[in-house]
């Protein structure tokens, strides 16, 4: 069964084939990236505008690259929320055009439940994965806009753990990125800048939130702005230093940032592997790319870590079609008529 995969929820302009929920037959993602880096974070208006140009020639791309016709497509999955509204309606509105004009089967997804998905899809020529990953494990969503430690029992049956009280992981490494001028997105440029840096050059924050029902939660506010007040004494120096020694220390800066945004997700992880006695641990999300964490994880024995190729830790069709394979095998259908919604409610862990 090929489903057609269609994701717009950001800034990422993506389509996909996915056979029988598994194998990739093609990806492409279409990045708005430059159209947004001027402005140092996502324009909504420019991005539902330029999904509404690329989307079409996307979708071309992605057919023509799995070697098919319309007429070899079974299904067609696409993002309904969470993300930007107006993205959102591009890709569905194309999505449900599609289908209704081949009188397909159409599914509307969760964009995190895709995330938490794509380590299943890791069956491609140039990763095989030995075994997906086994039902009930424990999850790990961190992305631009969520950063959620979830029991997972299924595809669609996921129950929140703990979640950020203020700022996700993601905006965390965009905003400090973007006080310090180290690039957009920002986790990508951190994560390749603190290579060089050394961990320990600085004394970062980490919240404390261990007790009662925050005992799995998250917070990232706290160590934003302790980094970005580094910043100002580094800039009050900086008259005086000079620019290579400016260099080295941003490096640093990155370094100590990274490693302890990446302690304040593992200590809950860990709280919650202990708690639930859940050894298998799935990633997803941008920030699931992250060599710190991916590292880190990697080296914690008693634990099964899975995070998807970093190419299908951020946004893709793929882990549309291949989450929505799942739902049209069960004889799951979505009306013409779903909306597109900016937020999800069942994602907010809700407290006593
Ligand atoms: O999943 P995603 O592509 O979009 C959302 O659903 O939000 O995640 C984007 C986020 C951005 O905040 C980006 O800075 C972060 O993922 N990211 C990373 C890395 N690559 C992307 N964060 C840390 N390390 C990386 N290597
Ligand atoms: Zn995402």
């Amino acid at each position: 069964m090929k489903i057609l995969g269609i994701e717009s929820s950001c800034d990422e302009c993506a389509a996909a084939v996915v056979e029988d929920g598994k194998r990739i037959l093609s990806n492409v993602v279409a990045t708005q990236i430059p159209f947004h880096a001027v402005y140092e974070g996502v324009v909504p208006e420019i991005a539902s505008r330029m999904h509404t140009e690329w989307i079409y020639r996307v979708v071309q791309e992605a057919l023509q690259k799995a070697g098919l016709h319309p007429a070899g497509i079974d299904g067609v999955a696409a993002t309904a929320h969470p993300g930007l509204l107006g993205s959102l309606l591009v890709g569905l509105s194309f999505a449900k055009a599609f289908a209704w004009s081949r009188n397909l089967p159409f599914i509307a997804v969760d964009h995190l439940l895709a995330h938490l998905y794509a380590s299943q899809l890791a069956e491609t020529p140039e990763n095989t994965l030995s075994e997906p990953p086994e039902y009930p494990f424990l999850g790990l969503l961190v992305s631009g806009g969520h950063s959620i430690i979830c029991r997972v029992d299924d595809f669609d049956g996921v129950t929140v753990l703990g979640t950020t009280i203020d700022d996700a992981v993601g905006e965390a490494f965009d905003k400090v990125s973007k006080h310090y001028g180290f690039g957009y997105p920002g986790g990508a440029a951190i994560d390749t800048l603190a290579r060089k840096g050394d961990t320990h050059a600085f004394n970062f924050p980490l919240p404390n939130l261990y007790k009662g029902e925050h005992r799995y939660d998250l917070s990232y506010s706290g160590l934003k702005t302790a980094v970005i007040n580094q910043l100002e004494q580094f800039r009050a120096k900086k008259g005086t230093a000079n620019q290579e020694a400016v260099k080295i220390r941003s490096e640093d800066i990155a370094a100590s940032f990274q490693k302890t945004a990446v302690d304040i997700l593992l200590r809950s992880l860990f709280r919650a592997v202990d708690d639930t006695r859940l050894t298998t641990i799935v990633g997803g999300g941008g920030v699931a790319a992250n060599s710190c964490l991916r590292a880190c994880l990697a080296g914690h024995q008693g634990l099964r870590c899975i995070f998807p190729p970093p190419e299908l830790c951020g946004d893709n069709g793929a882990m549309i079609a291949g989450l929505g394979y799942r739902y049209l095998k069960r004889g799951d259908r979505s009306p013409l008529t779903a909306v597109a919604s900016a937020r999800v409610k069942a994602f907010k862990r809700r407290y006593p």
